[in-house]
C-alpha cells in the first residue's frame, strides 16, 4: 500500500487528491495549515489519514512535515504540493512582505518538502513520486497575477531540476498544471466576474477538483514510471491558444478584409505614438 503525502490536503484541489489517492487504497498522511477543515477531510475519509497542522510559511515546517508523515505511518512513496495561494495582487502594490509570503508557499515549500523526501528516500534506498501542483498562470499572467504566475512559472523550472537531479536515485519529480478550477475556499476566494471571464475553454465545461486529482493519481502511479520532468497541463485545453478570438476571415469569404480599409483601433489615452522614422543612425 503506497504512503502518499498531501499538503493543502484540506483546500478543493487537495482534498480531492486524497480522496482519489484514498479510492485507490492509498495510505495518507494529509497536511495543512486549518486543523478544523483537516479533520473533516480525513473523516470523510473514513478517518484513517493522519493530520499534521502545519503552516508552510514558517521555513523549517515543510522539512518538519515530511519527516513527522515518514515517521508516523512509515515511508513516504508519493509527495503531492498542493498547498498554495493565490491573491490578488497589482504590480503597483506589490511590498516584501507579500511577495516572500506568497513565495514561501507556493515555491520554497514544495521545494524544500521535496528535499526532506528525496534525503529520506535516498538514504533508505527507496524510489518515489513528487507532484506538484502548478498553474495555468505559469504561461499566461493576468491582471493581480503577477506575483502568483512569477511563483508557478518558478515551480516549474524547479520541478524540472528536481527531476534532473532525482532521476538517478529513482525519484520522479512532475507537475500537473490546472487550468481554472472552481473550489469553495476562504483562503483563496475568487470573484464571479473573474469565473465568468476565465471559464471557457475548448472542452467547453469547467474543470472539477476530480480532473486534477485523476491526473496527479496517474502521474504519481507505475503507469507513468518513464516520466518525469513534465508538466502535465490539465485545463481543458485553455493553455492551447486564443479561443476568443474571431477567424481572421470567414470560410466563403473570397478574401480577407485589408486591414487598411478596416477602421483604426482604437488607443488607450496615453498611450505612447509610435515614434517618427528617424533620419538615419547616429553614432
Ligand atoms: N482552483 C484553481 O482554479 C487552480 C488553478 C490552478 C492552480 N491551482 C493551484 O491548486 C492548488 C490548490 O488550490 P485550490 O484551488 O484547491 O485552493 P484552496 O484554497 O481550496 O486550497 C489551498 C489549500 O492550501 C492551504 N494553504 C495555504 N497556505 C498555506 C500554508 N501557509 N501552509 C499550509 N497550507 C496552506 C489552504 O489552507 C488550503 O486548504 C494551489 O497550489 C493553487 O495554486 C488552483
Amino acid at each position: 500500500m503506497a504512503h502518499v503525502l498531501v499538503t493543502g490536503a484540506a483546500g478543493g484541489i487537495g482534498g480531492a487528491i486524497a480522496e482519489e489517492f484514498a479510492a485507490q487504497g492509498a495510505l495518507l498522511s494529509l497536511a495543512d495549515r486549518d486543523p478544523r477543515a483537516l479533520t473533516s477531510v480525513a473523516a470523510r475519509l473514513g478517518g484513517q489519514a493522519a493530520t499534521h497542522t502545519a503552516d508552510l510559511t514558517d521555513p523549517d515546517a515543510p522539512s518538519a512535515l515530511v519527516e513527522a508523515a515518514w515517521a508516523g505511518h512509515g515511508p513516504v512513496d508519493v509527495l503531492v504540493n498542493a498547498a498554495g495561494v493565490y491573491p490578488s495582487l497589482d504590480m503597483l502594490d506589490v511590498d516584501a512582505h507579500a511577495w516572500d509570503r506568497l513565495f514561501a508557499v507556493n515555491l520554497r515549500a514544495p521545494v524544500l518538502t521535496t528535499g526532506a523526501f528525496a534525503r529520506l528516500a535516498v538514504t533508505a534506498g527507496r524510489p518515489g513520486a513528487v507532484v506538484n501542483i502548478s498553474s495555468g498562470s505559469a504561461l499566461r499572467a493576468r491582471p493581480g497575477g503577477g506575483p502568483y504566475a512569477s511563483s508557478k512559472a518558478a515551480l516549474e523550472m524547479a520541478t524540472r531540476a528536481a527531476a534532473l537531479e532525482l532521476g538517478e536515485h529513482g525519484i520522479r519529480v512532475n507537475a500537473v498544471s490546472p487550468g481554472f478550477v472552481q473550489v469553495s475556499s476562504d483562503c483563496n476566494p475568487v470573484s464571479a466576474e473573474y469565473a465568468a471571464a476565465i471559464g471557457a475553454n475548448p472542452l467547453g465545461r469547467p474543470g472539477d477538483p476530480r480532473d486534477i486529482a485523476r491526473a496527479v493519481c496517474w502521474i504519481a502511479g507505475p503507469d507513468a514510471s518513464w516520466i518525469t520532468g513534465e508538466v502535465l497541463r490539465v485545463d481543458g485545453g485553455s493553455s492551447t491558444g486564443a479561443l476568443h478570438l474571431p477567424r481572421i476571415w470567414q470560410p466563403g469569404d473570397t478574401r480577407a478584409t485589408s486591414l487598411a480599409t478596416t477602421p483604426a483601433a482604437s488607443t488607450r489615452p496615453g498611450a505612447t505614438p509610435l515614434a517618427a522614422p528617424s533620419e538615419g543612425p547616429t553614432r
